[in-house]
């Protein structure tokens, strides 16, 4: 884990409340999982004071060397407000990488990767991980979702590296008017997937998971949770364990990745 001051390599608006930002840090980061995140703040006396958490998107990486992260973020309130302004050549204060990240078997082939609007962010760092791991991407398929046609994030770069996507939306502008979960169900039925991957609001996360129950399918959900500290300092982000014992987790150090098994949703 780092903490540093980086400096912003670029800030680029990619939809009316998105952007993506490139920040130079250190080269540890290309150790880095698809799923763990980074609690980023701003430098100096500028509010907000807390730091906030937002996933790695994907690794910079020039002449085979990581040269930094890129974030994806929607604007929502003050702390993604002030990012927003940020310029190229400002420099932020993060922490990471945090967060133990999605894991891997060389016996998923059949993969199905679950997005919901900006639950996308990780995402694509999972699919090109898989994509250098060997993995036959003609075998995984992206479920992509979103509220409306400026929430669909991302598609041509997991259609450029052969990944099958099906895009909906909720007010039918693009793809099937539908939730997300409904071609989940269909292609879980008419072929049962070996993993699905899934990030998204809370009551999508819990249709995948109930869905993959039905089809006993392994799942890993990366879950959201109001996260003050991101090291396991302030108690924040518990989350409950489904086991009787009724314990809770930390959803910054035990996640934000979980085997949807372990968890009370
Ligand atoms: C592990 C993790 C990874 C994340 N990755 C990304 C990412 O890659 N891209 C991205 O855009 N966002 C991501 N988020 C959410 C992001 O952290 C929040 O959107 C951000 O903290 C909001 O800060 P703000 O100051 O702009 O909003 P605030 O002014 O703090 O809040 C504005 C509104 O957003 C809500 N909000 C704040 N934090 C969260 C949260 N964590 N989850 C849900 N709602 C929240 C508040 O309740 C409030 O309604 C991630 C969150 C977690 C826990
Ligand atoms: S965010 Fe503080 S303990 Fe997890």
């Amino acid at each position: 884990m780092y903490q540093e001051k980086v400096k912003i390599l670029w800030n680029n608006r990619v939809g009316p409340e998105y952007y993506r930002i490139g920040l130079k840090c250190h080269r540890g980061y290309s150790s880095a999982k698809p799923g763990q995140f980074i609690m980023l703040r701003f430098p100096g006396q500028i509010a907000p004071f807390l730091r906030r958490p937002f996933s790695i998107h994907r690794l910079i990486t020039y002449d085979n060397h990581t040269a930094g992260i890129e974030l994806l973020y929607k604007v929502v309130g003050e702390g993604t407000k002030k990012l927003s302004e940020c310029k190229k050549g400002d420099f932020v204060d993060i922490l990471g990488p945090l967060g133990n990240g999605f894991s891997f078997s060389d016996h998923y082939k059949r993969i199905f990767i679950v997005a919901g609007g900006i639950g996308v962010a990780p995402m694509l760092f999972l699919a090109l991980t898989l994509q250098i791991n060997g993995v036959d991407l003609s075998e995984c398929n992206l479920f992509l979702g979103g509220r409306s046609r400026d929430d669909l994030l991302c598609r041509d770069e997991f259609l450029g590296i052969g990944i099958t996507v099906h895009v909906t939306t909720d007010d039918g502008s693009v793809g099937d008017k539908c939730l997300v979960t409904h071609p989940l169900e269909t292609a879980s039925k008419k072929r049962r997937p070996d993993i699905i991957y899934a990030c998204g609001p809370l009551e999508m996360l819990k249709c995948v998971v109930g869905i993959a129950e039905e089809h006993t399918v392994s799942c890993q959900i990366s879950i959201e949770t109001i996260m003050a500290c991101g090291i396991g300092a302030c108690l924040g982000c518990a989350v409950e364990r489904k086991d009787p014992s009724g314990n809770y987790m930390h959803a910054c150090l035990d996640g934000p990745v979980f085997d949807a098994k372990e968890l009370n949703m």
